[in-house]
């Protein structure tokens, strides 16, 4: 019967024997084939340059290529660090490179400089992002997928003399493990030698205290490791940029002239331009690129699928599965949902009760009112009744007092037409019903 499952291999790998071969069968020619298959595909090299606005940035790309790039002057007014990549396509020979030189225009230019290490950290994470896209597609096309990974980033640094300001330290700190970053010092014609071994060593001194890790030419193949070697005690790089042909002897050659003399861009006794152009393009551009791949782009997409939830192995050291990862996610989510639907359920029928509750009160506090008010009502009611009650009596009282005096006046009145003879009488009777009429009547 046929093994199943994981049993059906064995874990121990054969040992692969060493044979001689009997005449030439032709694989010596891969590395050939590995040549001419890129040379057919062309290069990509992208080219991040930090530093203060008018630092002679561009001019020292223009001296690196020796070509003229179109770019125009940054104004010293942006409101925050904005990342302009522009795109070139060069020819040497028959190898194609397409370089893209990254600006950070406006660095150094806002007066709080705290958050200007962001969008150069967002602009580099974003070239991983989309590498990593183009990576997990189902279809993916990265054979001529154009990598905007960036490969160097030229720190340019003010040749003050002094020492590295914060806000150099802050952003070289912020990109070190996402770059390889190679530091020189600008316009290095402004400053003494003297006073420039002494920089070196200052800014060296400060980037290690400061725990900034920047890109140390590889010793590790024989072919460059002499020359990386004795490279990497020169950095930072102190350089001049020009674009401007002076005549030197019999000479051409690219050049700053003064009144009092002339720097020699390519002379390695005035500046270190010549080292920098051999490290960064003659001899490591390959390394740059290839650290850039395993190392900060290695570093981005770990932390990103991590994030994602996906791990390489559990403690028991099995292999990293995709499809289990993905229905343990899938399980995780649907039971997040399910929370969250129960949170939201009970959320509502709490709401219903507090409302129903609010409701009941208002009603109480309604019926109160309405019980206080008819209380109100039937006490003025009561009032009301007496009033009346007291003034019928008096109305009956008066009625009574008036009918009585209606009496008293018609008999007097009957009296008096009896005896109409007797006048002295009369008038006496007369007095007399008066003084009775006045006693009666109040
Ligand atoms: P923005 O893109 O506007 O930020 O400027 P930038 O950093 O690209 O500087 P750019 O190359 O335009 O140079 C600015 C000025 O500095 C120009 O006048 C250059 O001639 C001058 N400059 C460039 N490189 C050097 C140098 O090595 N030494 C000296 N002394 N001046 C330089
Ligand atoms: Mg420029």
């Amino acid at each position: 019967m046929a093994a199943t499952g994981p049993e059906r291999f064995s874990s121990a790998e054969p040992e692969p024997r060493s044979l001689s071969l009997g005449g030439h069968v032709g694989f010596d020619s891969l590395p050939d084939q590995l040549v001419s298959k890129s040379v057919t595909q062309g290069f990509s090299f992208n080219i991040l340059c930090v530093g203060e606005t008018g630092i002679g940035k561009s001019t020292l790309m223009n001296t690196l290529f020796n070509t003229t790039f179109e770019t125009e002057e940054a104004s010293h007014h942006e409101e925050c660090v904005r990342l302009r990549p522009q795109t070139y396509d060069l020819q040497e020979s028959n190898v194609q490179l397409k370089l893209t030189i990254v600006d950070a225009v406006g660095f150094g230019d806002q007066i709080n400089k705290d958050e200007s290490y962001r969008p150069i950290v967002d602009y580099i994470d974003a070239q991983f992002e989309n590498y990593l896209q183009e990576e997990l597609k189902i279809r993916r096309s990265l054979f001529d997928y154009h990598d905007t990974r960036i490969h160097v980033c030229l720190y340019f640094i003010t040749p003050t003399g002094h020492s590295l300001k914060s806000l150099d330290l802050v952003t070289m700190k912020k990109l070190d493990s996402k770059v390889n970053i190679i530091p020189i010092i600008a316009k290095a014609d402004t400053i003494s030698k003297s006073e420039l071994h002494k920089f070196k060593i200052k800014i060296m001194g400060e980037l290690v205290s400061n725990g900034v890790q920047i890109y140390q030419f590889p010793t590790d193949d024989e072919a460059v490791a002499e020359i990386n070697a004795v490279m990497n005690a020169h950095l930072p790089f102190a350089v001049v940029g020009s674009t401007e042909e002076v005549k030197v002897g019999n000479k051409l050659v690219r050049a700053r002239q003064y009144p009092w003399g002339v720097v020699q861009v390519e002379n390695e006794n005035h500046c270190d331009f010549v080292k920098l152009r051999e490290m960064l393009i003659r001899v490591n551009m390959e390394d740059l690129r290839e650290q850039t791949h395993s190392r900060h782009y290695e570093l981005y997409r770990r932390c990103k699928l991590e994030e994602m939830g996906f791990q390489d192995s559990d403690g028991d050291s099995q292999p990293f599965s995709l499809q289990e990862t993905y229905e343990a996610k899938r399980k995780e989510f649907l039971s997040e949902l399910q929370r969250k639907e129960e949170e939201m359920r009970q959320m509502f029928v709490n709401k219903v009760k507090e409302t129903e509750l609010e409701l009941k009160e208002k009603e109480r506090e309604l019926h109160e009112k309405f019980e206080h008010l008819k209380r109100l009502h039937q006490e003025e009611k009561r009032k009301v009744e007496e009033k009346r009650r007291e003034l019928e009596e008096e109305t009956n009282a008066f009625n009574r007092r008036k009918a009585a005096v209606e009496a008293l006046q018609s008999q007097a009145l009957h009296a008096t037409s009896q005896q109409p003879l007797r006048k002295d009488k009369d008038k006496k009777k007369a007095s007399g019903w008066s003084s009775i009429y006045s006693v009666t009547i109040p």
